[in-house]
């Protein structure tokens, strides 16, 4: 089977250089709109699919990102591979701004978006326990170079805009043991599951988020600025995985593939 590689960009990370024959597509969903057209071309001779989470311009809130559109449009290109990168506060002095840590658990308390594709007239359950594919989770963490790379870490997904309150920060990292906080991770990597798509996520720790007793609360143009220096290891972690993981995929072994195999609970015929 024929590999598509999708990589939702986050801030800082807003295109992908050199694809062959690169093409900005326009793509309709049910779910409306995605964020922006998606940049589609192929690099090491692995069809990519590119699309920047809060559109060129930065116009999409952590709230406001149509996520089920982002993710409905990259199944619609085919893609079976989806590479998140994403900013994220620290929770562990050890996980010190400029680092990448590869995530392989949430703790979702964003509450203001829409989260499944399954509802009324459809309903399933996809199994989350492990919400990230195991073998791409890895080949990022191969791809990475030139960077401190971490490999996994609990991401506590939060609703935003506003950063967290010292006293939230203080709970998530103290008694959730939480490793990072982001706004964006989910419902995304929820809704790549339910579209049998494997998800992995690159985050960028960019701050201590407020807990840190010796670093300041969190500021806006310090992340931008630490994004910036940044954004050319994620450029280059990007460009370095289709070699390494190839044009053609055999089926998940971890099952991310066939995700829905036993979640429906809708009968076919009514
Ligand atoms: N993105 C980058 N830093 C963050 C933080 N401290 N909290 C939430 N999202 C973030």
């Amino acid at each position: 089977m024929e590999r598509v590689i999708g990589v939702i960009g986050g801030s800082g990370l807003y295109e992908i250089d050199g694809l062959e024959g690169a093409d900005w597509v326009t793509v309709e969903t049910p779910w409306g709109p995605p964020s922006d057209a998606i940049l589609t071309g192929r690099l090491d001779g692995v069809r990519m699919a590119f699309l920047p989470r809060h559109g060129r311009g930065h116009v999409h809130s952590p709230s406001s990102v149509p996520y089920r559109a982002n993710i409905d449009a990259l199944k619609r290109l085919g893609v079976t591979d989806i590479v998140s990168v994403s900013a994220c506060g620290s929770f562990r002095e050890e996980l010190a701004p400029g680092d990448f840590v590869i995530i392989d658990q949430f703790i979702d308390r964003a509450f203001a978006r829409e989260k499944s594709f399954f509802g009324t007239g459809c309903v399933a359950h996809v199994s989350l326990a492990h919400p990230t594919c195991p073998d791409l989770s890895r080949a990022c963490f191969e791809a990475a170079e030139g960077v401190t790379v971490h490999m996994g870490g609990t991401y506590l997904a939060m609703e935003g805009p506003q950063f967290s309150t010292l006293a939230e920060s203080r709970l998530y990292r103290e008694q959730w043991g939480a490793d990072v906080i982001g706004m964006t991770n989910m419902p995304e990597a929820k809704l790549a599951r339910e579209a049998e798509i494997c998800y992995a996520s690159v985050a960028m720790v960019t701050d201590y988020d407020s807990w840190h007793p010796h670093h300041g609360e969190v500021d806006i143009s310090d992340i931008i600025a630490i994004l910036g220096a940044n954004a050319n290891h994620a450029r280059a972690l990007v460009a370095r995985l289709p070699a390494l993981v190839g044009a053609a995929r055999a089926p998940c072994p971890h099952g991310c593939d066939h995700a829905l195999d036993h979640a429906i609970m809708t009968a076919p015929e009514r």
